[in-house]
Order: structure tokens, then sequence, then C-alpha cells
């Protein structure tokens, strides 16, 4: 799809932090300094609280010491490990390497031998309203029967698998299946083309690919396995067999000999399945996101420490009481936050959830709130984007339904704004409510800055403190901590056990890419600052990263998409700040002469071809939302094009300081040249 960059992506200077003011202007966020309004934890709830206050200072004084216990208390380990933290290949860490276990044994087999079998695991809910229950003793029969099916297929311990289905329960049988077998699941998000599909198949070299016929999307079906087809076509000798669940039940191709129905395979293989002991570090999954450079990263979690902190994580920050909760996470399994609080956390501490395949509007924009009520759901966890969305489509929607059972809310993917925070608890929290803004990635695999409820005064817009066990700070381009009041880099100083092992195949990005800009700190790529009182506040992505919808897409692989279009000579793709999805895709493209003699650069044109063209080969959550063409993009004297200003003609705001451009009148050109206004 694109060319892979030899060399990371350099961090900017400090000058290119967004200010306050340049969060305030994403996504309609008022001045946060000005936020004062204060949110003590509830008597009552505190009362009962899973957190404490004193787990700060427990763990401070031991922090792998801490983390030892939580995955002892948490997890059954089938072999215990002696060892905690070994450091000694930085920033290669290993967690409680010599110990032993089985996710899906600690997801599913353990709640089943502990007598829990006949708890609700899922509530299924389909797009189209068709229900499915499946209990711990279901999940323990269906991802049995699915490892053995995968391991007919000839999938062994230490292989991989590719997972492209939409969000059915199959997906989650899917991914235990692979854990099961001590296979790493590499899930791409549905949204996902047959490009970006391929380029993630050949990378993790797969050898099955788990897939459907098609998923229910705002009311209609919506086909995978054509582009499954069509990923495979380009070649991927790795690939053996395409296992292909029946959703939508509209006609697919088939290729004999290597497409096999779920529905003969899974159903056919034996409910009786041993899972496979693995050790601690063993690769539990790849999941790809986008960085600075064209090149997805296959991002891989291992097995011991990734359970230990999703598990931790989501009983604190939730206050999850398994036996009473209905936990319900919005987000799709091709996500990093599917994977660990749809997937291992939840189930690990053997909750009832709520899954739900479609989209918050269909059939209608009650559906979110007709589905709370339905099954009592006591905790949600969802994206600002989506409470935005809620938030414009009115109060009266929620209010039309009973929302007494939630308990506690979460939010996370991008900064949540104060305003859109009052909101969700005063709506959708009847006012009673904790609001939890979690902060984290797919590289820290779980929740690493949080309110904990019923111990921390809520603060709307801020992610606030690192949780027990979790070292954070805001530096300087120097390194230094920033004294409060003051912005700079939010980095992680302490190893965790969720964080990511590596990039898959590739140990020198890993350490170039997290380790290298401050020495011994995890940089996270994202601009923080500090108030008063230490507290953190996200500022928003430094680097080419851009988030839209909570989803995180790069810059420059958008770049390379659309260069790779014949009409295109140059581009420079900017996130421009969005009311609803916090940020969206801005494109400025130079055509090349000869596009421009048979287009005449007609923008509905240029505008719907480069935005299709962008959507087959990333996908469509990639869509540009505008494709400007411009005679020229600003770029510096040694060639580094300066989003800042195309940020500015994009925001429609006067253009900042444009001296250091290589030629001073490129903005005016710019400006003049197009085609229409922004
Ligand atoms: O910029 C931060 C933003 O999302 C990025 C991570 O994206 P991804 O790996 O796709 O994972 C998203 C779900 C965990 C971060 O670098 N981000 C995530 N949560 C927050 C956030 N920004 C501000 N506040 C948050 N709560």
């Amino acid at each position: 799809m694109t060319e892979p960059s030899p060399t990371p992506a350099p961090v900017p200077p400090a000058e290119a932090l967004p200010a306050d003011g340049g969060r305030a202007d994403h996504g309609g966020l008022e001045n946060l300094s000005t936020e004062d309004r204060r949110f003590p934890p509830d008597a009552d709830f505190a009362a009962q609280a899973n957190a404490h206050a004193d787990l700060y200072a427990w763990a401070a004084a031991d922090r792998p010491g801490f983390w030892a216990d939580q995955a002892r208390e948490l997890l059954s380990w089938s072999t215990p490990f002696t060892q905690t933290l070994d450091t000694s290949d930085a920033p290669f860490f290993r967690w409680f390497a010599d110990g032993r276990l089985n996710a899906t044994y600690n997801a599913v087999d353990r709640h089943v031998e502990a007598g829990r079998g006949d708890r609700v695991a899922i509530h299924f809910e389909g797009e189209g309203g068709d229900t499915r229950t499946l209990t711990y003793a279901d999940l323990q029969r269906e991802t049995s029967k699915a490892a053995n099916a995968l391991a007919a297929l000839g999938v062994r311990t230490g292989d991989r698998v590719a997972v492209y289905l939409p969000m059915i329960p199959e997906a989650i049988v899917t991914m235990l299946a692979c854990a099961r077998l001590g296979a790493a699941h590499s899930v791409v998000f549905g949204g996902f083309s047959a490009e970006a599909l391929s380029s993630r198949i050949l990378d993790a070299e797969a050898k099955v690919v788990v897939t459907a016929d098609g998923g229910f999307r705002r009311g209609a079906p919506s086909a995978l396995k054509p582009a499954v087809d069509e990923a495979l076509a380009k070649g991927a000798p790795s690939v053996a067999h395409v296992l292909v669940v029946r959703r939508t039940g509209q006609p697919v191709e088939w290729t004999q000999g290597r497409d096999v129905w779920w529905h003969d395979a899974v159903e056919a293989a034996s409910a009786q399945h041993e899972p496979v002991e693995v050790d601690a570090e063993h690769p539990l999954f790849i999941l790809y996101t986008s960085g600075t450079t064209g090149k997805p990263k296959g991002i891989f979690h291992t097995t011991g420490g990734y359970l230990t902190q999703a598990a931790w994580t989501h009983l604190n920050v939730f206050d999850l009481k398994p036996e009473t909760d209905v936990y319900w996470c919005t987000a799709d399994v091709g996500w990093i936050t599917g994977h660990t609080y749809v997937v291992y956390g939840p189930l690990v501490n053997g909750a009832t959830q709520v899954v739900y395949e479609g989209t918050p509007d269909t059939p209608h924009k009650g559906r979110w709130w007709e589905i709370v009520a339905k099954y009592g759901v006591t905790i949600l966890y969802t994206a600002p984007t989506a409470i935005r969305t809620c938030m414009k489509w009115g109060d009266a929607i929620p209010a039309a339904h009973d929302l007494s059972s939630l308990r506690v809310l979460g939010s996370v993917g991008e900064p949540i704004n104060p305003e859109a925070w009052t909101w969700y608890r005063r709506v959708i929290g009847g006012d009673r409510t904790p609001v939890v803004d979690t902060w984290w990635q797919t590289e820290t695999g779980a929740i690493m800055i949080s309110p904990l409820p019923g111990v921390t005064t809520a603060k709307p817009g801020s992610a606030q403190v690192p949780l027990p066990g979790i070292a954070a700070d805001v530096v300087d381009d120097t390194a230094q901590p920033v004294p409060n009041g003051s912005g700079g880099y939010l980095v992680v100083t302490e190893p965790w056990p969720s964080m990511l092992r590596g990039i898959w195949g590739d140990p020198q990005r890993y350490a170039d890419t997290y380790w290298s800009r401050f020495r011994g700190l995890y940089f996270a790529g994202d601009g923080a600052k500090k108030d008063a009182d230490g507290d953190v506040w996200l500022l928003g992505r430094v680097d080419d990263v851009m988030n839209v919808s909570g989803h995180r897409l790069s810059t420059t692989e958008i770049e390379s998409a659309l260069v790779s279009h014949t009409w295109v000579a140059e581009a420079a793709v900017v996130g421009a700040s969005d009311d609803t999805t916090g940020q969206a895709v801005v494109a400025f493209v130079i055509l090349r002469q000869d596009a421009l003699e048979v287009l005449g650069t007609d923008p509905d044109a240029v505008q719907q071809t480069l935005r299709d063209h962008v959507a087959k080969e990333i996908g469509p959550i990639a869509k540009p939302r505008q494709v400007l063409v411009v005679p020229e993009l600003p770029k510096t004297r040694s060639g580094k094009i300066m989003r800042r200003l195309l940020r500015d003609v994009a925001e429609h705001r006067t253009v900042g300081d444009a001296t250091t451009l290589a030629d001073a009148s490129v903005m005016d050109l710019i400006a003049q040249g197009l085609q229409r206004p922004a």
C-alpha cells in the first residue's frame, strides 16, 4: 500500500506542541484553563468502591511488587512466576517471564470450573434485533470447537491468524480460540480495505484468515469476504485457509480447497480442547496501528503482563462487580479498546457484558439507550465522538429510555471536552454517576491515566492521574518534568505490565519510535499539560498522527495513498478540528499537469475520485472530509511541509507565522488558488 520509511519520523520541536488554545480548537473544545467544575465522589459510591486511595502509595512503594501481587491475585497460572520484571535488555522489558498460563483458560475455563458456567458472558444484540446469549459454559464449548477447527486447518502454537469479522460473537470466539492454541490473532477492523488487509496479512504471515460473508451496517448487509478474496489474490503465500462465518447470507465467491465454512468446520469439531500452556511472554496478539510513517506498525502484546493490567484496570477503573454488573463497551474488536475492554479484561474478570453489532442510530437514534434499558447496563464505556453525536441529537432521545441502571460511565480515544463530559454525566448518568476519562493507547495495552471512581474528585476534560502502579509525567524538550501549570510531552517513566513488547518483525523501529526521543522514557506522542494540582490534561498528538472519531490515522499514510493516484503530484494531509469527530482529514493536493488538462480541476470530480481512492487504499474511515486542489504546498527550506499553516487554512484561521517558509508567497498562492472555500 505504502512504502516503508527507513527511519522514524523526527519528533517535532516543542514549538509544535499544541497550546491550551490548540486543543480548544479541536471539536469545539472550550478553553481548558477556565474549567473549574469539580465532582467529588459520592459517599455511598466510595463506600462500596473496589478502588481506594491507599492504592497509590502502596503501588508507588514497589511498582513491580504491586503488579506481581495483582498478577497472582487476578490470574490463574499453571506455572507460578518467580521473576517479576526483567529490565536487563531494556527497552525490551519482560514481565513474569518464568510463569506459564493460558489466556483463554483465564478468560473462560476457570470460571466454568469454579461453578460459574451458567453466568452470562455475552448478551449479543445484532443490528437487526436478533439476539444470542452466551454463558461462560457456552464460551468454553464454542472456543474449544473453534480451536479444534483452527488446529485442523493447520494452526499451531506460535502461528498467526488474521481476523476480519463484524462485531459478532464469532469474533470474540475466534480470538479466544487462537489464544487457547497459543496462536496470535491479528484482528483487522472490518472498515479497512482489501489493500490494508493484504499488507497486514503479509506482515504477520497469517496462516488462516477468519472472516464472514458480511455484517449488518446501517440496516443493510455489508460484504467482507470480497475484500479477503481481493487481498489474497495479491499473493499471500502463508495463508492456507479462509474460515468463513455465515452472517448475512449474501452470496460469496468460493475458492475450493482454501475456503471453509465456519458452520461446517466448527460445528463438526470436538467440544473438548485443552488450553495450551504458554510462557507469560508468549505473543497473545498483534494489532496494527498508524504511526508517523506510511507503514502501519504491528504492535504486539504478550500474555501474562497484558492480562494482569487488563483485568486490574477493568476491575478498578470501572468498579466492576462481576456478579451484579452488566457492562457494555461500545468499541469494535478491531481496535485495542475492543481487545482489552470487550474481550480480555471483562472475561478474565468473569463479567457479564453486552455486545452490539451495529451503529447507534440504526434503526433509530435511541438504539443505544434502548439497549441500556433492555439489559440493565450498569457500566458504559464509549468514545467522545459518540457522546458528542448523541449530544447533538438532543436530550429528548436518551430521556425517553430508563437509564437508571447506569452507575459508571467511561470515555476513551481522544480528549473529551468538558461540555461533552458534563452532558454525559448529567443526561446519560442522571447527574449521579462517576465519569472516568481514560487515557491509553494501542501500545500501552490497557488504561494508564484515569480517575478512579469513588476515589478521585473528577475534573471534566482531564484524565487526571496515572493509575496506581503507573509512572507517567509531562516533560519538556530536554526530558525534564515540567512544573505544574505547564505543558510538554507525555511520557511513561517506568515499565508497565501491559506495555507493547515490540513492533512485529521490526525491533529497531520499536526502539527508535518509542524510546529514542527521551532516553529511558517511553514517549507516547501526545502533548499534555499539568494543572496547578499536577493533574494531566491531554492536548492531542504532537506527531503526524490524527485522531478521527477516536481512530488513529497517519497523515503520511493518507498522503501516500493520495500520491499513488495517477492524478496527484504531491499531497499534504492535516487533521482539522471537527465538532463531532474531534479531527477530520483535510487533504491538499497538487495535481499533475496532464490531470489538470483533462479535468480542468473540476473540484467535485477531483474530490469524489480522490476520496474514493483513499477509501480503496486504506478504508472508508480514512476518507478525507475535503480534498483541496492547490498550486503549491508550504515547505521549509529543508523541504518539510509546514502542516501547521495548512491546518490554519483548513480551520479558517488567519495563517500563522510563515517566515520559515522557503517561499513566503506560497500561502497567498494557496489562498488564491483554492478551488472552493474550506
Ligand atoms: O492521542 C491519544 C488518544 O488516542 C491515542 C491512542 O490511539 P489508539 O492507539 O488508537 O488507542 C485508542 C484507544 C485507547 C493516544 O495517543 N487518546 C486515547 N485516549 C485518550 C486520548 N486522548 C485524550 N484523552 C483520552 N482519554
